[in-house]
């Protein structure tokens, strides 16, 4: 089923700015008069909220892999069902941080989960629904690392479970993300994270103009 909506999702390692980003660019599109909302995976919802505190918190050592993966699965049925379906159908530009290619990226490769298991629960949670476009912004992951931490008050205090995976764990996200984008290069759009935030606002805008103005999106700039 099509809908009259566009969907754009956010990726990339932890710290990769994608959060900022997706505000710059809400803001941007709100001042050219588009309707859009703004969601995030996991915890868009009230529901996805409560999950996101089991999935991230730092006490839940023991959370095994699969029944993250499942949470991930809970979280985003809820999230298409209650957020991402009715937007689309009100035409409004979705912006997600984060979305299926995480669970990919990071129960797939980051856990090791298998794949096909992965994208059944992907494809029964998300209903089918694919974003139309993905921006990856790709950074180092000691780079990553570092903004992730500096977040954190007081320092290294706050981290949650994925901030405190080893370094070859966020390798291999950002691997899966690299990869991904090599499938499906029309969909995913691999943005360069490491310049100033400024230079990938333009970039960013640059890719999702274009983007819109190819669906048929009216806007003045
Ligand atoms: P965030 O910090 O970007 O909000 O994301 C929270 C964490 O959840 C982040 O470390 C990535 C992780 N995550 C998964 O492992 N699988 C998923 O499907 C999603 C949506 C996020």
């Amino acid at each position: 089923m099509s809908y009259p909506g566009f969907f754009i999702t956010f990726e990339g390692i932890d710290g990769c700015g994608k959060t900022t980003q997706l505000s710059v660019l809400a803001d941007h599109l709100c001042g050219l008069g588009i309707a859009v909302t703004t969601t995030r995976e996991p915890g868009g919802t009230a529901i996805g909220t409560r999950i996101r505190e089991i999935l991230l918190h730092r006490d839940n050592v023991h959370l095994s892999a699969s029944a993250e993966l499942l949470l991930y699965g809970a979280d985003r049925a809820q999230h298409v069902a209650e957020v991402i379906i009715p937007a689309l159908s009100r035409g409004d530009v979705i912006l997600c941080d984060r979305f299926s290619d995480a669970t990919i990226a990071y129960q797939g490769s980051g856990r090791k989960l298998p794949m096909e298991t992965i994208e059944g629960i992907i494809g029964y949670a998300a209903q089918g629904i694919a974003p139309d476009l993905t921006l990856l912004l790709d950074v180092d992951v000691t780079v990553g690392q570092q903004r992730a931490h500096r977040r954190g008050v007081p320092a290294g205090a706050s981290d949650d479970r994925f901030e405190r995976e080893k370094i070859d764990f966020h390798e291999r996200v950002r691997e899966a993300y690299l990869a991904l984008a090599r499938r499906e290069p029309q969909r995913i759009r691999v943005i360069d994270a490491s310049p100033s935030p400024e230079a990938i606002t333009r970039e960013v805008q640059s890719v999702v103009m274009d983007a819109l103005a190819a669906r048929g999106f009216a806007f003045t700039v």
